[in-house]
């Protein structure tokens, strides 16, 4: 046999040990702490090991429980940033996934994973009211606005042969820091990336675009692109979509929607969402608001053709010798990825296991726990939101304390928390004061979840 093949007793063997402990993580989540009870000296010591000469067999799945251990678990108390949950018909779509190991270049390669690709991406399309754009599935949001940003720029500056060329992009303040990471990688700059101001629902003002573009346009520049957000990273803002379009259309500007977290909530409240269907592309992560285990993000644009004018660069030996228009497609003319994984199985397997109308009910679920936190944090004397609750992201603090110990009294309370380990939150800074922020994106949580977050932060603050 092969140095490295397992005979088929070894691996049913073993396959049968990872189920059990798959099935005892998914059975007993419930009664996990949320964050681990480790620190950097734990894991380091539990896991900086010298590599394996030899192998230790079967007993490898002993390290994968020591690993669970000092791991954060999916529990329905998880709500910091923006983390999906891990939908389990999901998780064993991406054991498939493995087993098959397709690999998701061009249809030649791998004729059903691209197929079920291209069909999964049609159904979110359509889900979200974008029905006739085309995509592709990548690795997570930095990288769908990073592509989105790269076609903007080659429709707008062509950048591809001669190299960048001085444009401008407009976001607003509360943009995702992948926009001003992807702006300094395709050599636009960040110098270049106007951000502009909210209003008090932290929403893009449009007046203070227009004026923006209006003066740059005077002083020579060239604008390219509008980057609308669809959900905030901090408080879930969805900026005015109809209007960004219009605008973008009066000046001949690309629009890029950076839906990475609120998107999926088009499905169950498009008028929130007007104007989506008009933007040039949008980014989507399923790894977020449709639960999908990490990594799966979507990337939707209208033109297929300024994908590849941008991606494609198809060396000799990869050309495709097929006239038909489906055997001869191929994602690397698309995407920045040549080598991709079959990241579709998942969603294939979990939307038809589930149903769309299933997720919508969950993603409405998530909207009604984050309004009744909301709820609970305004009954609080001594709580206070910092934003209002738009979708499910709410940002709120402890306000029992003069105002200048606020900041640092909220840092120690989020602090606190962590350390209890029941609830995971994030901290927000919201207008410059510093709150806590959970984001219900989890299709485990529960109303009694949302009720352990505000038990667990007054616990925390009033800790001796
Ligand atoms: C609005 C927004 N855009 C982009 C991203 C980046 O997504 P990813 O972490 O998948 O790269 C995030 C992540 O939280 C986000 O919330």
């Amino acid at each position: 046999m092969p140095p490295l093949e397992l005979s088929a007793e070894e691996f049913d063997a073993l396959a049968a040990q990872v189920i059990d402990v798959a099935s005892e993580i998914v059975r007993s989540l419930d009664q996990r702490r949320t964050i681990p009870s480790t620190s950097g000296a734990e894991t380091a010591a539990a896991f900086d090991l010298a590599a394996p000469q030899q192998g230790v067999r079967a007993a490898v799945v002993a390290d994968f429980e020591a690993i669970t251990a000092h791991a954060r678990a999916s529990t329905g108390r998880l709500f910091p940033y923006v983390v999906g949950s891990g939908e389990p018909v999901a998780a064993l779509g991406d054991f498939l996934a493995s087993i098959l190991n397709q690999n998701v270049t061009a249809w030649r390669s791998a004729p059903s994973a691209v197929t079920v690709e291209k069909t999964v991406v049609r159904w979110l399309a359509e889900a979200i009211g974008c029905s006739g754009f085309s995509g592709n599935l990548t690795s997570g949001g930095s990288l769908a606005n990073l592509m989105a940003l790269a076609m903007a720029r080659e429709a707008h500056a062509p950048a591809n042969d001669a190299g960048a060329r001085p444009c401008l992009v407009y976001a607003s303040e509360e943009v995702h820091m992948s926009i001003p990471k992807a702006v300094a990688l395709l050599g636009i700059g960040r110098d270049h990336l106007r951000l502009i101001e909210t209003d008090d629902a932290f929403r893009i003002k449009t007046d203070a675009l227009e004026e923006a573009i209006a003066s740059d346009r005077a002083h020579g520049l060239r604008p390219a692109a509008i980057v609308a957000s669809a959900g905030t990273i901090t408080t879930g803002a969805v900026d005015p979509l109809s209007r960004l379009a219009e605008i973008a259309r009066e000046n001949e500007l690309w629009l890029h929607v950076d839906g990475a977290y609120g998107a999926p909530a088009a499905m169950v409240e498009p008028a929130r969402f007007n104007g989506l269907e008009h933007a040039d592309s949008i980014s989507l992560d399923a790894h977020k608001w449709l639960y999908q285990p990490l990594d799966c993000s979507l990337l939707l644009y209208r033109d297929p053709a300024i994908a590849r004018t941008t991606f494609a660069y198809t060396g000799d030996y990869a050309k495709t010798l097929s006239e038909d228009p489906v055997e001869g497609f191929a994602f690397f003319e698309e995407s920045v990825e040549l080598s991709r994984r079959f990241r579709a199985l998942k969603l294939w397997l979990s939307l038809r296991y589930h149903g769309l109308a299933t997720f919508r009910a969950a993603i409405e679920e998530n909207l009604r726990l984050a309004r009744l936190l909301a709820h609970l944090v305004e009954q609080e004397p001594s709580l206070e939101l910092l934003a209002p609750v738009e979708l499910s992201a709410v940002c709120f603090r402890w306000t029992n304390d003069s105002e200048d110990t606020l900041n640092t009294r909220n840092a120690e309370i989020l602090h606190r928390t962590a350390a209890r380990g029941n609830v995971a939150l994030s901290h927000a800074i919201v207008r410059g004061h510093f709150g806590l922020r959970a984001c219900i994106v989890n299709h485990r949580t529960t109303e009694d979840d949302v009720h352990a977050i505000v038990h667990e932060v007054l616990s925390a603050a009033q800790a001796p």
